[in-house]
């Protein structure tokens, strides 16, 4: 107990609730020692009444076992001072632990002015995060020491963005925004997971965290955003695979996924679901993409949302290339 009320009246917590602990990924936003306290606030008051209680139970159940001669005497059946007391400790330990954890929350809420500010649109399975400039990346990419605001929906189901290392979790609910703020404290990369069950393929709806050192992420956003002129059609082809999330459903490799694979595709007369054939050509790639439920492949699920108005003209022309380039670079013997 002594121990419990040391912990409560300090400032500076003891060195192991601070640095890395041991079950959770270090500390990497401001936020997160603060979130790191409460949980340790939490867990000290539940192990000492565990210990308690769990303690007590074994000596009673030991002490006043069943003997052969004794009889069991009368029970008291009310102690009002017992039970005051062991009513108002509790309502005040709940009362702080919700202090606590309401001060944390609303640090957490609460962005301060002037964030940068971040659009993530979610969608099985695949994270957007678009940027002012209208960049769209599939990772996160963020300064170092800057408050960073994510404005957030969803297109089709729940999803939930979870950054353990900087304690960030919020839902990305459809047709609606929440939003949630960090301030990443190192230059690093990080884990970023989707932590609402939302289909199939959820537990592969991962990205990272890039935090940039300073005057790093304004480069890397100048030329990330210019890609699509910089770079030959296939490869700028290639990135929008990645980055717009074709990659979570259809390989390049030939393997199955919920969507055909890539390869090998282009030119090739595929049967479609509705009984017709279909040559994989320009056109039909195009309409894949803007209206992915008209022509089914045979074997796969209706389960692709259109990209129309968020992929350009000139992004479709760069996945076109990408998919003829995989022929060529994979020739069929
Ligand atoms: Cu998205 Cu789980």
């Amino acid at each position: 107990m002594i121990y419990l009320f040391g912990l409560l009246a300090m400032n500076h917590w003891p060195i192991w609730a601070q640095s890395k602990p041991f079950w959770l990924p270090a500390p990497e936003s401001t936020t997160a020692p603060v979130m790191d306290r409460v949980f340790y606030l939490i867990l000290a008051i539940c192990s000492f009444f565990f210990l308690v209680i769990v303690g007590l139970m074994v000596l009673f159940v030991i002490r006043y076992r069943r003997r052969p001669g004794v009889e069991p005497g009368r029970t008291a059946t009310h102690h009002n001072t017992l039970e005051i007391v062991w009513t108002v400790i509790p309502l005040l330990i709940v009362g702080l632990i919700f202090y606590k954890g309401f001060a944390a929350y609303m640090d957490m809420q609460t962005a301060p002015p002037g964030c940068y500010e971040i659009r993530v649109s979610a969608r099985q399975w695949a994270w957007q995060f678009i940027y002012p400039n209208g960049h769209v990346d599939e990772n996160l990419h963020v300064p170092v020491d800057e408050p960073v605001r994510l404005i957030m929906t969803s297109e089709d189901v729940i999803h939930g963005i979870a950054i353990p290392a900087f304690r960030v979790k919020m839902d990305l609910v459809p047709g609606m925004y929440t939003s949630t703020w960090f301030r990443a404290v190192r230059p690093g990369t990080y884990d970023l997971y989707c932590t609402e069950f939302c289909g199939d393929d959820h537990s592969d709806m991962l990205a990272l965290v890039v935090v940039h050192g300073p005057g790093d992420f304004e480069k890397w956003l100048k030329d990330a955003a210019n890609f699509l002129k910089t770079l030959p059609p296939a490869e700028a082809g290639e990135m929008l695979y990645r980055r717009r999330g074709c990659s979570q459903c259809h390989s390049t490799d030939g393997t199955a996924g919920t969507g055909p694979s890539f390869l090998g595709i282009y030119g090739k007369t595929h049967s479609m679901a509705g009984g017709e054939s279909v040559v994989v050509d320009d056109n039909y790639i195009r309409e894949s993409i803007l209206e992915p439920q008209k022509k089914i492949r045979a074997g796969y699920q209706p389960v692709m949302a259109t990209y129309q108005g968020i992929v350009s003209d000139d992004d479709i022309t760069a996945l076109i290339e990408f998919i003829k380039k995989l022929n060529q670079d994979n020739p069929t013997p």
